[in-house]
């Protein structure tokens, strides 16, 4: 993964904001990375995730443009991009500008009018390795946009406009989850989401004896953004041909009678969402008790079934996580899985903090050899969600 160890902060993102901009910003805003650690492919069918944030951000600074047009930097050394108001409410380029151009959209649609703006963004969510890159720089943006208009939105509001910049924008059909824990996350939980409710539980994760280890496959396969929607379709028709709304409300008995009228597909695929929701559950229970091999089987339990059941997996991937149960240090993983979307990306182990850099230099030497891929993993704490870092 594109691993920026480089800390950004006000201090850091003014002097390139002056640099580019020639005045200095008036609002910085910060939004994290995710990762998720159980509950994949659910949030969609109204179900249960419980992601935690990074402390990894992408950050914003804004600033009114004296030109009368928008200018936007999307990152540290790239060109500028000026951009007529009025055009900026619609898709155009560059592509990453369509994550601003959704949030001012939406932004206009609550009739909140943001005038010319020059905007810089810089991040270091290691971006197309799963973690959320997308997400984080939705809501950074709306954050910050909203700080700049004077105008207070709520965490669980701005998610919402980030997924509708997805959907709208970037077309990608996308459930809450991702824009959802950027957004409120707490520094030092984990957060288990009831997605049809949007009501949730922080759950602390503050043992110190369990690290989370982040590890990176280094592949995406090309495949994922139409597998991702055609699963979206095969969920919706299985809960349809089970007689409920959304797969949330089916049960094990359900399925089972409806087995003939599902095929095998949409019969796998639900179980995948029905099984994911309990585990989600079972994990969260486990969390509370600190009783890490129990969160460690229901890992366990989700990677078998995102690969076997729900068919999100790759190869790389899942030799990352045979390899936490081959390596010498085994014993000290208590559950590794996929996490995210799939087809690639990152898996996510609980492991003993007093093993964890053994473990993560066993499995990249491991992979090396299996793969023949060189890279990158992180060990973090659950960070904390967007907020507002700076107003003049
Ligand atoms: C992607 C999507 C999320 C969620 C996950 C799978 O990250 O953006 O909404 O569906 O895949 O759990």
């Amino acid at each position: 993964m594109d691993l920026v160890k480089r800390e950004i902060t006000v201090e850091t993102i003014t002097p390139y904001f002056v640099e580019y901009f020639g005045h200095e910003p008036t609002h910085i805003a910060a939004a994290p990375g995710r990762v998720n650690l159980i509950g994949d492919h659910t949030d969609y069918n109204n179900g249960f995730v419980m992601p935690m944030a990074l402390e990894k951000h992408t950050v914003v600074a804004v600033a009114q443009s004296p030109t009368g047009k928008h200018r936007f930097c999307g990152s540290l050394g790239d060109q500028i991009y000026e951009i007529p108001v009025e055009e900026a409410l619609s898709v155009g380029e560059p592509f990453w500008s369509n994550y601003v151009r959704g949030v001012l959209a939406h932004l206009e649609r609550r009739g909140i009018h943001v005038g010319p703006v020059d905007m810089l963004i810089d991040s270091n969510v290691p971006r197309g390795s799963g973690l959320s890159s997308s997400a984080a720089l939705e809501v950074s943006v709306c954050m910050a946009l909203a700080a700049y208009a004077g105008v207070q939105i709520a965490p669980t509001e701005v998610a919402l406009i980030g997924q509708s910049v997805e959907h709208e924008f970037v077309n990608v059909p996308c459930g809450i989850m991702d824009q959802f824990i950027s957004a409120n996350g707490r520094e030092g939980h984990a957060l288990k989401l009831d997605c049809a409710s949007l009501s949730y539980e922080l759950i602390p994760m503050d043992d110190p004896s369990v690290s989370v280890l982040v590890f990176d496959s280094a592949v995406h396969h090309s495949l994922a953004d139409g597998a991702y929607a055609q699963r979206r379709t095969q969920c919706e028709e299985s809960a349809k041909i089970m007689g409920v709304a959304t797969l949330r409300e089916a049960s094990l008995d359900m399925l089972e009678n409806a087995k003939a009228q599902l095929g095998d597909v949409r019969y796998r695929r639900a179980r995948h969402v029905i099984g994911e929701n309990a585990r989600v559950e079972d994990f969260a229970q486990a969390l509370r008790m600190r009783d890490w091999d129990k969160a460690g089987a229901a890992m366990r339990g989700s990677h078998a079934s995102l690969r076997d059941d729900y068919e999100v997996s790759c190869a790389e991937v899942d030799t990352l996580v045979s390899l936490c149960d081959r390596i010498p240090s085994a014993s000290s993983v208590y559950g590794a899985r996929m996490t995210g979307g799939g087809f690639g990306g990152c898996i996510v182990a609980l492991v003993k903090t007093e093993d964890v850099d053994k473990v993560a230099s066993e499995l990249l030497e491991a992979y090396r050899q299996e793969i023949g891929i060189d890279t990158a993993y992180l060990i973090t704490r659950p960070g904390a969600g967007a907020k507002v870092l700076y107003q003049a």
